[in-house]
């Protein structure tokens, strides 16, 4: 219900001059029975019920951002516009995919020249890796294995697109979905082989499942663990689940993305590297977006325009696109060299950390839910973030953690949309827009 201060003072001012119950709306009886005097104020609430109701906001018509997994087709990647601009307020926030992937691919490719000396741990002129994969319906796990594949000449093109699909076991380099790719160092060349990759979801559906990648890691060692030099995932989360069942003790190179504090503080450990997508920028936007919505002020404010609180992201830390009501985070590339900077995955980035004035920007409440509450990145990085943001900008924030399995499971929780102001989804797949938009539109 938004209220403006006028109409609020003239229902209260009307209220007073009624008994309670009329306030509350309810008996007609007992506002009549006051006989002539009190008809005046019976048509002076009834406006100010009137304005209540005019400024009464359809949920359809609520600010409503999506982050993490962008409206998109999961075959084509094609984004869902409708999804995209179901309203006026209606935003994406998520990062920069391609570049975060190229930054990956690079930092492995990096990583492997500088150590060229070492890296081929069976002496045998081929650099075998294995690749997590997290979700192969997602495009921004797409982005990431096309990123690896890319830099490390191990692509294969389809339809003008580099493959994205798990490989399966490929340790004899005869797979046409990935290609031995060659390295040249100091002089020399090298092979560079995907030894086997796949896509890490376990039997009851959920995908970017450490679990399993845990168990693959197990599975592939047993077999062919001395033609493993790298290992590469699509996320922290299951790339540490493979480095500490493995690569740890073995001394074998783990990369991943997300740059969740475990993950950072293993590259003291021997965990190769990581890619930071900025959630310290994300967090803000996803919560940002629907405090300037409510408030009607300029989506920019506290963005690309200072706020009066001085908040203010440079364009160096993310990029706006209009025609796809997107935000995107940058990457950074986080490694032996930088990590330090990066211990602490849930501190607020600082330029907007400033406190919104309560006054100005009263608290209003948003719907939130994490599609898995057992995601990693999701879970240690992106929530701690979230709720550090929610006092910052006065927001009343209801956390629903999904099973990371079904829609329903979600949107079962989400009964009585009316009771929020704005609302903030994370979905299982990024094609099941239409299941909570449907829920707004009622
Ligand atoms: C993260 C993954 C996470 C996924 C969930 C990605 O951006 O990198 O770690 O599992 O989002 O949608
Ligand atoms: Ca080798």
């Amino acid at each position: 219900m938004r209220l403006t201060k006028k109409a609020a003072a003239l229902a209260l001012a009307s209220c007073m001059a009624l008994s309670l119950t009329a306030c509350g709306g309810g008996s007609t009886e007992e506002t009549t029975a006051a006989g002539g005097a009190a008809e005046e104020t019976t048509a002076a609430a009834d406006d100010a019920a009137e304005t209540e109701e005019a400024a009464e906001v359809a949920n359809k018509d609520k600010p409503l951002v999506w982050f993490n997994r962008q409206p998109s087709n999961s075959s084509t990647g094609e984004l869902d516009m409708a999804a995209l601009s179901f309203n006026d307020n209606t935003y994406y926030v998520g990062f920069d995919a391609n570049q975060g992937a190229e930054l990956q691919g690079t930092m492995v490719k990096e990583y492997i020249e500088a150590n060229i000396d070492t890296i081929d741990r069976n002496g045998d002129g081929i650099i075998g890796y294995v690749l997590a994969i997290g979700d192969i319906g997602h495009n921004d796990s797409i982005a990431r294995t096309r990123g690896v594949r890319n830099a490390l000449g191990t692509g294969v093109e389809a339809n003008g697109e580099i493959d994205s699909n798990p490989v399966g076991t490929n340790t004899d380099g005869t797979a046409t979905i990935v290609q031995d790719g060659t390295l040249e160092v100091n002089g020399k060349s090298y092979i560079v082989r995907e030894l086997a990759s796949q896509e890490m979801k376990n039997s009851a559906g959920a995908t970017w499942d450490a679990a399993t990648a845990g168990n693959a890691i197990n599975t592939w060692s047993a077999s062919f663990g001395d033609s493993i030099d790298v290992v590469v995932s699509n996320n922290d989360g299951m790339g540490m689940s493979m480095f500490n069942a493995w690569s740890k003790d073995n001394g074998v190179p783990t990369f991943g993305y997300d740059a969740n504090s475990d993950a950072v503080a293993a590259i003291a450990e021997g965990y190769g590297g990581t890619i930071s997508q900025h959630a310290d920028v994300q967090a803000y936007l996803t919560l940002r977006v629907l405090r300037n919505a409510l408030d009607g002020v300029d989506i920019d404010t506290g963005i690309g325009t200072a706020d009066e609180a001085g908040n203010v992201l440079t364009d160096d830390v993310y990029v706006y696109r209009e025609e796809e009501r997107s935000y995107y985070a940058l990457n950074v590339a986080v490694t032996a060299e930088n990590y330090q900077d990066f211990t602490d995955s849930t501190v607020t980035y600082a330029p907007v950390s400033n406190q919104l004035d309560a006054a100005e920007h009263p608290e209003k409440t948003v719907w939130l839910d994490i599609y898995n509450a057992a995601d990693n990145f999701l879970s240690s990085t992106y929530q701690p973030l979230l709720q550090k943001y929610d006092d910052l900008l006065n927001l009343k924030v209801d956390y629903i953690g999904g099973d990371g399995q079904t829609e329903s499971n979600i949107t079962n929780r989400l009964g009585n949309p009316s009771q929020y102001d704005a609302f903030a989804i994370n979905m299982v797949k990024t094609d099941n827009a239409a299941s909570y938009t449907a829920l707004l539109s009622q």
